[in-house]
């Protein structure tokens, strides 16, 4: 009986390599692709993304969806002309399921494209640039954080809400400052103010002695900033230094004062900012993730750290609606787009575009907290101008 019809050969082969595929797909691990500044200003950024994402891990068991997970990792040094080349390691050389990253919106960009056009899984646990889930969103990209827009914006209007009437911005000329800076022009005037002057030097430089002079000589009520990591520790330090902060005060998104108090300490006290986490929300849900994340390792958890934790989350999210079976695109995405994400933060929901729908709240820094001082705006979505999925 060996002489079988070559055709039934032929089904027989197919359906053992279907066997083969399948039962790799179902027990082998899910390759995670780490793609985070591990270098330069935003390096402690990236560490704090890469350990919450690992600690949601961990508390699942060390699976998700009962799949092991199998890290890689590249460091993007926040360089958006080494981005492509970058990402391209994860989904090419490596062969990763999902793409995590990253932090800096000009890299972030450049990832959005090459996951769009490799139909590869992207989840951005930082990054805030607004086309991302704007005119270029995309059925395979989410983000776990937030857009540029959404905190600076409700700063704008909170600021209105004080009373102040003439503001200079000054940040960092790349996307997510511009757009930072944009969207609390947008709150801001809309309450009844006017940005007078917009002042900006390249990213990640932290010279910023002839723009605090600038400040000081126009006197405006009030400034509007976007620094983060070890930019923003220097520059909260050198308002204080130059007297500033006695008579023009500081606001901005809440990565001003996230992940920071430790290296600004005096300076930075009372200063008032917007965010989507505070480190006093009082929910039981946070409260255990602070706990575990502090045991874990031997730090406070951050924004960053929630994010990433988040992260992970969404893609279990997705895991489980697809069985476990990763490459089953369609049901991933179909199951993060559905999810509620029991969020440290509080529980959110994606738009359209995916982005988190989210409560903002505002902060304000008390010793080495950004204490929690009401919702500034409930359930904000970003408006995602110009997506169409
Ligand atoms: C960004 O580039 O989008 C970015 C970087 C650092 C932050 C927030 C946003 O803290």
């Amino acid at each position: 009986m060996q002489l079988r019809h070559p055709s039934i050969r032929l089904a027989m082969a197919a359906a053992a390599l279907t066997l083969c595929g399948y039962s790799h797909a179902q027990t082998g691990p899910i390759k995670v692709g780490f793609m985070l500044p591990y270098t330069g200003t935003y390096a402690s950024l990236g560490n704090m993304i890469e350990n919450g994402f690992k600690l949601y891990v961990q508390e699942q068991g060390g699976k998700l969806a009962g799949r092991e997970i199998q890290y890689f990792k590249v460091d993007d040094e926040s360089e958006p002309s080494k981005a492509t080349d970058n990402v391209n390691k994860l989904i090419k050389r490596d062969q990763v399921d999902v793409v995590v990253g990253t932090v800096h919106s000009g890299v972030a960009l450049a990832m959005a494209r090459a996951a769009k056009e490799n139909n590869t899984l992207l989840i951005i646990p930082n990054a805030g640039a607004d086309a991302i889930t704007g005119p270029m969103c995309s059925k395979t990209v989410f983000r776990s954080s937030f857009s540029n827009w959404q905190p600076a914006y409700a700063m704008g209007e909170v600021a209105a809400k004080k009373g102040h009437k003439k503001a200079i911005t000054l940040t960092w000329n790349y996307a997510a400052g511009n757009e930072s800076v944009k969207g609390f022009a947008e709150g801001f005037e809309k309450g009844g103010g006017k940005v007078v002057q917009n002042l900006t030097l390249p990213f990640p430089n932290v010279e910023f002695q002839a723009l605090l002079t600038q400040i000081a000589s126009q006197k405006p009520d009030a400034v509007y900033s976007f620094f983060a990591g070890g930019g923003a520790v220097k520059f909260v330090k050198d308002y204080a230094a130059a007297g500033l902060n006695k008579t023009i005060p500081l606001y901005g998104p809440g990565f001003l004062t996230d992940g920071t108090l430790e290296g600004q300490g005096e300076a930075a006290q009372g200063m008032i900012t917007t965010l989507h986490y505070a480190d006093n929300l009082n929910n039981p849900r946070d409260k255990a993730f602070r706990l575990n994340f502090a045991k874990t390792y031997k730090a406070n958890a951050d924004v960053y750290a929630v994010q990433g934790y988040d992260a992970a989350q969404m893609l279990l999210a997705g895991l489980k609606a697809a069985n476990g079976d990763i490459k089953k695109m369609n049901q991933v995405v179909a199951g993060m787009e559905k999810a509620e994400i029991d969020s440290p933060r509080g529980k959110f929901k994606l738009s359209a575009a995916h982005n988190p729908i989210q409560d903002i709240y505002t902060r304000q820094v008390k010793g080495k907290l950004n204490e929690y001082q009401g919702v500034a705006i409930k359930q904000l979505a970003d408006p995602g101008r110009g997506c169409k999925m």
